[in-house]
């Protein structure tokens, strides 16, 4: 990753994290320490004028802030898309007047769920939640505003911290006999440290496809990805039973199917990302770390 300056030399472009405290960022920033962190309280990414003072000629900028509250994005409209559409869009256009490149995340929950084959890139979209409308115009108005922007879709990302679904199964396993997850949701369980090495190496390939998608290889319902955190840490995944989604009434709908096809990633010769089982297994094996 290079970028030349005014004076015509070239130096190694630099690497901006926003929102750079949250899950992925903070893995990103695990995997590239050096990286030029900006955290909510350094960067507010709807504030324009402050994205434009925060962005140099040549950045590489992987914007991992988002409202990511699903749920809450049913009912906080506005905020959902300050931070999904805005923000992005802002950020967008202050990387294509200096000549910075943007790396945007995005969500599976961009389509309806209706299928039963891989989602391509090219696929419609049709959100069925607020947080996917919201995502989904953050991705329209970056690849509209920033023609070296990429859009990189993902799912179901755990880093095995926090209130995080891996997380939260490892500790009712410590709280509970038995645990209810719902088996009528698919998609792809994805490690944040494995989204966070392929991003660190789209970042060197600014010839790749504009909108790609990145999980970890397979499929699995919640019910599956619970039983093998079961199995992972030594417990009898029996202990894990099925239910429907109807079972957890929540705000907003989930699509029934999100896989997504990594055909885009995997032509451009990008690394693919393993299978989540195996990803699982290194995750669980970390979390004393
Ligand atoms: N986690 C998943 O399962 C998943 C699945 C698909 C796609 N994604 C996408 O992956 C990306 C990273 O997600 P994540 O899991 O790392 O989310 P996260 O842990 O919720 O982190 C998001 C970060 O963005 C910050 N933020 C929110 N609004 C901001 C603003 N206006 N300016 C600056 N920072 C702001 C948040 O700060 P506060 O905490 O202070 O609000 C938080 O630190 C997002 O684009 C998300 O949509 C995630």
């Amino acid at each position: 990753m290079t970028a030349s300056t005014s004076s015509g030399t070239v130096r190694p472009a630099r690497l901006v994290v926003t929102g750079a405290g949250g899950q992925l960022g903070q893995e990103l920033l695990r995997r590239a320490p050096d990286a030029h962190a900006l955290g909510r309280r350094d960067l507010d990414i709807t504030d324009a004028a402050a994205v434009a003072a925060a962005i140099e000629p040549g950045d590489v900028v992987i914007n991992c802030a988002a409202f990511t509250a699903v749920d809450r994005a049913e009912s906080e409209v506005a905020a959902a898309f300050a931070g999904n559409e805005t923000g992005p869009a802002v950020l967008a256009a202050a990387c294509a007047r200096v000549g910075a490149r943007l790396i945007q995340l995005s969500t599976d929950y961009v389509f309806a769920g209706v299928h039963d084959r891989p989602y391509e890139t090219i696929d419609p979209t049709g959100p069925v939640s607020v947080y996917g409308q919201s995502k989904l115009a953050g991705e329209q108005a970056v690849l509209k505003l920033a023609p070296d922007a990429h859009v990189v879709r993902t799912a179901w990302v755990y880093a095995g911290r926090g209130s995080d679904f891996v997380a939260t199964m490892v500790r009712l396993e410590r709280e509970r006999d038995t645990v209810n997850v719902v088996d009528d949701q698919l998609g792809a369980p994805t490690y944040a440290a494995d989204l966070a090495a392929g991003l660190l190496e789209l970042a060197g390939r600014p010839d790749a496809p504009r909108v790609l998608h990145a999980t970890n290889a397979g499929e699995a319902t919640w019910f599956d990805l619970a039983r093998a955190v079961f199995e992972g840490v030594g417990a009898d995944p029996a202990r894990v039973r099925p239910c429907d989604s109807s079972a957890f009434p929540r705000p907003a709908r989930r699509p029934a199917y999100s896989v997504l096809s990594h055909r885009a990633w995997d032509d451009a010769g990008l690394t693919p990302l393993r299978p989540w089982r195996v990803a699982l297994e290194d995750a669980l094996s970390r979390l004393s770390d």
